[in-house]
């Protein structure tokens, strides 16, 4: 993966890249406003699954590798790719929906913790940690800045509010393929790494995993897929698709309407 070009989008491509990213983040956005203590996570992927159909679009994930589901469904110590299944929400779960939307040749890929009803202030702070990481390493995307900017700012924060980076998980290129050039490590390259340059049309993911306690992880010996925590401490994720621009990036998923049970509207800037 990591010696492969990074490719540069063309105009066309990018218009496409708009309408998959779009139709997910809608979609992530419906999730957020049906999402209630007592529904399964099944119905989660139902969810997904019809809205992404009703679209004409395809749900990526649904037997990517063997993936068995239409969506990730990560609740608690479960770091990413969980697996849909009868688990119920329940109130003070934090849990990550991770929506990928394939339409007319290319995927949108974006992900978002939302809260179940009241949580602890523990599964808050690892929430808003990861949610500011994300933002944080966008606000560095540009052409001409380089691709270890990206985990040099996640890592700097997220350690410093005393949770950690998953590394066994990374960033990635995105497009015609799901996964492609380039990796986008969430923490800091060592001497010697690739370190590419960002170049205007190029189109990845940033979606940084913070962890309240280790940064490791492991893999479902039975399922091979759920990634918890080696302690079992609680993990969060968000997730955007992004375009390199001259002046910094466009972000593809970007979301018009704030995300129900994560996103707190600003009372007085609703006012403003
Ligand atoms: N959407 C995940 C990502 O952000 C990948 C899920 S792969 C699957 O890269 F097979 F689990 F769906
Ligand atoms: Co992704
Ligand atoms: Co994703």
């Amino acid at each position: 993966m990591s010696r492969e070009i990074i490719e540069i989008k063309s105009d066309r491509d990018i218009e496409k890249m708009r309408v998959s990213c779009q139709m997910a983040a809608e979609t992530l956005v419906l999730v957020g406003e049906r999402l209630r203590a007592g529904m399964t996570t099944e119905e989660i992927n139902t969810l997904v699954h019809k809205d992404t159909v009703r679209r004409g679009a395809v749900p990526s994930p649904l037997n990517y590798h063997g993936f068995p589901k239409s969506v990730c469904t990560s609740i608690n110590e479960v770091v990413c790719h969980g697996i849909p299944g009868p688990r119920r929400l329940l109130p003070g779960d934090i849990i990550n929906v991770d929506v990928t939307t394939y339409y007319n040749g290319f995927h949108g890929d974006t992900s978002a913790t939302f809260y179940v009803g009241a949580v602890s202030p523990q599964a808050r702070l690892v929430t808003e940690v990861a949610r500011r990481s994300l933002d944080l390493a966008i606000a560095v995307v540009r052409d001409g800045a380089r691709i270890g900017d990206i985990g040099e700012v996640i890592q700097g924060y997220a350690e410093g509010e005393g949770c950690s980076v998953v590394r066994d998980f990374a960033g990635h290129g995105i497009g015609r393929r799901f996964h492609c050039a380039p990796q986008v490590a969430h923490y800091r390259l060592k001497k010697g790494e690739e370190n590419p340059r960002l170049r205007a049309g190029m189109v990845f993911t940033i979606e940084p995993m913070i962890n309240l306690g280790t940064w490791e992880v492991e893999v479902d010996p039975v399922d091979k897929w759920t990634a918890r925590t080696r302690d079992r401490k609680l993990s969060a994720q968000f997730e955007h698709t992004l375009l390199v621009t001259q002046q910094g990036c466009e972000v593809l998923t970007r979301r018009s309407v704030p995300l129900a049970n994560s996103e707190t509207v600003d009372l007085l800037a609703s006012v403003l």
